[in-house]
């Protein structure tokens, strides 16, 4: 038997042709296709389809998968009710991974995914992709209004994507500049090969349950710290360290006390993640163009990376791509609790693209431990227990 790797660190777990990380080099592509040139030239639909269907869809694909996805924008009344009754002082993640799981409810049709076989329903796995990668924006909108007690802001289908979100989140049609910096956050956010969430979609999919199920492990998993969660504590640390002048004694503090510097660090980058590069020039472009507030944590958030990469770059510490995301999103008024849900708004796409790759061949997981318990022991009867175990 192999050894124990915590963390399966470096453990092959499955095949797949989607996305590629050269974290020594700093690369991330999908299909074959540099981020940066995405980031540059694509839309989050037409990325989307790329994740799905492995090519460049050709316009008419496009357009057709665009005319789907606006179509499916509107939440049935019965979620909304269901919603109107969550705490309101619940957790952005946590009501979408309770929305999206009901959702299985009310769009049955897993009875095709009973064997293995019957998965290759062309037909069923496109029509859950798009409801749900749909559904999940307006979702995340339509909380942002019911949790202060208003009624949500129905969405609209001349809208994209990422247009429709701004939208439903401020009332206001976005202009183009922060239009085309939310689509290009969701590219960047879209998919990164098998990360802890990617990895819980496949354990899910793997039983064949509904993508609804499958997209709902993965959200539940995204929305720790250490993963999707952190986005939303950059911010706050940004904040707390108010200034430039601060960041040098702030960071030294936390690293004498062991503490993580969030926004930095990643399993798979040694050197600046990609993501937060491209990232960084968008803030820098958003900065020249609008100053004001922004620049005060973009220059904290400047100097924050210099001091980081000082003391933790020979660990192949670097910013990762919530160091700079949050910083966005504030500036186009999204509350810090949101940013992880944005997050699995695009990551929907990508999990959605490993599911539909794996149910094409799949097989159940089943990974095995390394056994560290007791030998078989004799039951003891209550009379005779003299230790309480301990808690
Ligand atoms: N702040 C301070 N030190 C950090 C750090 C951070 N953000 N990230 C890593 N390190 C240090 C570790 O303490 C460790 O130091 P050591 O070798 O002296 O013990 C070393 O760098 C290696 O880190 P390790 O914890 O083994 O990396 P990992 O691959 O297990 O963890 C993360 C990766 C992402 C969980 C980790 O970097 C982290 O917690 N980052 C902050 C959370 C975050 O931003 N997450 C979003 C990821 S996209």
């Amino acid at each position: 038997m192999s050894d124990f790797l915590p963390g399966l660190e470096g453990v092959p777990a499955t095949k797949s042709a989607i996305s590629f990380i050269d974290g020594e080099k700093g690369i991330l592509s999908y299909r074959g296709y540099p981020l940066e040139t995405l980031a540059t030239n694509s839309t989050f639909e037409e990325t989307t389809l790329l994740l799905l269907d492995g090519e460049l869809p050709t316009k008419a694909a496009l357009n057709r998968f665009s005319k789907q996805l606006r179509s499916s924008y509107r939440i049935k009344y019965h979620i909304r009710e269901m919603m109107r009754h969550f705490p309101h002082t619940g957790h952005p993640m946590d009501m979408l991974q309770t929305a999206v799981c009901s959702l299985g409810m009310f769009y049955p049709g897993t009875e095709c995914l009973t064997d293995a076989d019957s998965c290759k329903d062309i037909d069923y796995v496109r029509n859950m992709t798009v409801n749900i990668i749909a559904q999940m924006a307006p979702l995340v909108a339509m909380w942002e209004h019911m949790r202060q007690g208003y009624d949500p802001i129905n969405p609209r289908d001349d809208l994209s994507v990422a247009e429709n979100l701004l939208y439903m989140f401020t009332g206001k049609e976005p202009d183009s500049l922060m239009a085309r910096i939310m689509d290009v956050c969701l590219i960047l956010h879209a998919e990164h090969t098998l990360n802890a969430s990617t990895f819980a979609a496949l354990v899910a999919g793997s039983t064949l349950a509904s993508p609804y199920s499958v997209i709902s492990a993965a959200i539940g998993t995204l929305s720790g710290p250490l993963h999707g969660g952190a986005n939303q504590r950059v911010v706050g640390m940004l904040q707390e360290i108010g200034s430039p002048e601060n960041v040098e004694a702030w960071v030294d503090k936390k690293l004498a006390n062991k503490e993580v510097i969030w926004g930095m660090g990643h399993r798979e980058y040694k050197v600046k993640d990609p993501r937060a590069t491209i990232l960084h020039k968008l803030v820098t472009k958003l900065v020249e163009e609008r100053g004001g507030s922004l620049d005060k944590m973009f220059a904290t958030a400047m100097k924050l990376e210099e001091v980081c990469v000082d003391r933790l770059g020979h660990k192949g510490v670097y910013p990762n791509v919530d160091f700079y995301s949050g910083i966005l999103y504030s500036e186009m008024g999204i509350p810090e609790d949101q940013f992880t849900a944005l997050f699995a708004v695009a990551r929907s796409a990508g999990w959605l693209a490993h599911w539909r790759e794996q149910i094409s061949n799949n097989r159940i997981y089943r990974p095995t431990q390394i056994y560290v318990g007791h030998e078989q022991r004799e039951y003891i009867p209550m009379s005779e227990r003299k230790k309480a175990p301990k808690q």
